[in-house]
């Protein structure tokens, strides 16, 4: 599946201009790299559920490798993917990508794409502000290859995360702190599963 995902992207790439591609820092994780990092994650034996965040999915490489991982693990039933992906140019293919996924998969898989800004979406919950969630959705796995773009510091981004923005702000640190913020302290909750069934 990883393959022909990759492929589809090769297509992407050839078809959209770098400089549209640039205004988003959309650079796509390699085959290689994106087993790799699938491999880094600590699964349990006896995991039932899982959900994991891709955060700037671009065309669902990384999303891919993590469910090419999990499909070999017998005890997992039940997977939840949610993707950030706010570039409209890419949003057909990650779609039809994550489908494909999906459709080849023997498991229970629940597909969420959010198309919109990863971190000005959220920064209330970040920053406990007023209006935020007291309990926001937090994730078992969180994975990213994030966008690698310097930013101003009045950039919405920027001034969304001001508290870990010192000197020259970058995208890319931003989207890690918004992931550690993201990730489920415990994994107490991937067991609610099995106990409920
Ligand atoms: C470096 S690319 C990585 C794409 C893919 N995850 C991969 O590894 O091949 C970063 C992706 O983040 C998306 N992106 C950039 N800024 C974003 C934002 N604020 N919110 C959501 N997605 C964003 C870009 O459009 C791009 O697809």
């Amino acid at each position: 599946m990883l393959d022909y995902i990759i492929e589809r992207t090769n297509k992407y790439i050839d078809s959209m201009p770098k400089k549209e591609r640039k205004k988003f820092g959309q650079f796509f994780t390699s085959k290689e790299t994106a087993r790799f990092m699938a491999g880094l994650f600590t699964i349990p034996e006896d995991l039932c559920m899982v959900r994991i965040l891709d955060a700037g999915a671009g065309s669902g490489i990384l999303s891919c490798a993590v469910l090419e991982r999990l499909e070999q693990i017998g005890s997992v039933q039940m997977i939840e993917l949610t993707c950030y992906e706010n570039d409209n140019n890419i949003l057909s293919l990650l779609k039809e990508n994550l489908m494909a996924c999906k459709d080849n998969s023997e498991k229970n898989i629940q597909i969420k794409i959010i198309t919109d800004n990863y971190i000005t979406s959220q920064y209330l919950d970040f920053n406990s502000m007023l209006g935020s969630n007291p309990n926001p959705v937090k994730y078992d796995f969180v994975i990213g290859n994030p966008p690698y773009m310097k930013i101003s510091k009045d950039a919405p981004e920027a001034t969304a995360m001001q508290n870990i923005c010192y000197g020259a702000p970058n995208l890319y640190f931003i989207f890690a702190a918004m992931g550690l913020f993201k990730k489920v302290a415990t994994r107490s909750w991937n067991y609610r599963y099995t106990h409920n069934q």
